[in-house]
């Protein structure tokens, strides 16, 4: 063999028993380096006559080319090598169960008032919207409540400290009020909001939900409320045959007022023990706006009339739902909420 094809054999032989890149790169210069022995090699054909020195240049070229490729295929020998190393030891275990991402959902009461706000939208009322704590003035005195009124009795509402006039608003009829002040007629709108009142039992929370109604135009009448209001219901409890049922009642700020009944939706009104055996279930305040409201407001209550209601739509989601306690919806336990997502 010759010189050069032995060097060629020994570089190869040198590389294949390095078992560190470090030493690896230490051997290469031995060969390839500026005093490597290849490079010897090289200086060495000044001194050979031309003829020789094409031969050997040849010969040394190849032998370089084939010293480096050996040397880069050590290289990746050793990389992959110690990549193979290092994935042992890092090893994930991923069969290690997930945590898990626990999904939210709306509450029933929202899901509700979405439902609401849906079918009245396709009727072509707006959504209003006002402040839960409200002034004195549209609470109780712009809705024509006079003073000596059970409600505005200190301990019937909440009123706030050391902010005299305010307080946490009863009903979302003010609602009517603040948007009739700043809109004209026509008016058709619902708002849903939280109300406050000094009431806790199995169907009574000291905060609650209202949907207010109203809507005002020059000829709107008693029969349109009924209208409206029972297709409503009929859409809302997908029940085509459910009858409405409108008993004369007071408020200040209707004449004439209604207190709205429903047939019961789980009896079809036969009597059972959701509606105490009277096939009945009480649902909404309403009634026809009274003039005096109009006043407040800068309305005029000769050209224009209207109805105002209000229901209970935490009882609606009760209803549809077949919730049999109120305050399910407020503790906020999940074993109750979670059923709903
Ligand atoms: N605001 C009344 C209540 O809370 C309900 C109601 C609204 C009645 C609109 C008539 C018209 O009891």
């Amino acid at each position: 063999m010759s010189d050069i094809e032995q060097l060629v054999a020994q570089a190869t032989a040198e590389f294949a028993g390095i078992g560190d890149a470090a030493a690896l790169e230490q051997a290469k210069a031995r060969y390839l380096g500026k005093s490597g022995s290849v490079t010897e090699l090289m200086k060495g054909l000044g001194k050979l006559d031309p003829e020789q020195r094409k031969i050997a240049g040849v010969a040394i070229n190849s032998a370089k080319e084939r010293i480096e490729s050996a040397l880069i295929g050590r290289r990746e020998a050793l990389r992959h090598a110690a990549l193979e190393a290092q994935l042992k030891t890092e090893a994930l275990d991923i069969t290690l169960p997930a945590r898990g991402m626990p999904t939210g959902g709306l509450h029933p009461v929202t899901r509700t008032l979405e439902r609401i706000e849906a079918l009245f939208r396709s009727i072509g009322f707006d959504v209003a919207d006002g402040p839960e704590i409200e002034d004195d003035f549209h609470n109780f005195t712009a809705l024509n409540t006079p003073e000596n009124h059970p409600a505005r009795s200190m301990h019937d509402t909440f009123y706030l400290e050391n902010a005299p006039g305010l307080l946490l608003r009863t009903h979302t009829s003010p609602i009517q009020v603040r948007y009739m002040e700043t809109h004209k007629p026509p008016i058709r709108i619902i708002a849903p909001g939280r109300v406050y009142r000094v009431d806790s039992d199995a169907t009574h929370s000291p905060m609650f939900h209202q949907v207010e109604g109203l809507w005002i135009d020059e000829n709107v009448s008693f029969a349109d409320l009924k209208g409206v209001f029972t297709d409503f219901l009929r859409n809302f409890f997908e029940k085509p045959d459910l009858r409405t049922r409108f008993r004369p009642s007071f408020f200040p700020f209707t004449e004439p007022s209604a207190e709205i009944d429903m047939s019961c939706v789980f009896c079809d009104g036969n009597g059972c023990r959701v509606c105490s055996h009277t096939g009945w279930l009480e649902i909404a305040g309403s009634g026809m706006v009274h003039p005096n409201v109009l006043k407040h407001v800068g309305i005029d209550s000769e050209k224009y009339i209207g109805f105002a209601f209000g229901m209970g739509p935490d009882r609606l989601a009760m209803l549809r739902y077949g919730v049999n306690d109120l305050r399910l919806f407020f503790d906020g336990d999940l074993r109750f909420l979670s059923q709903f997502r």
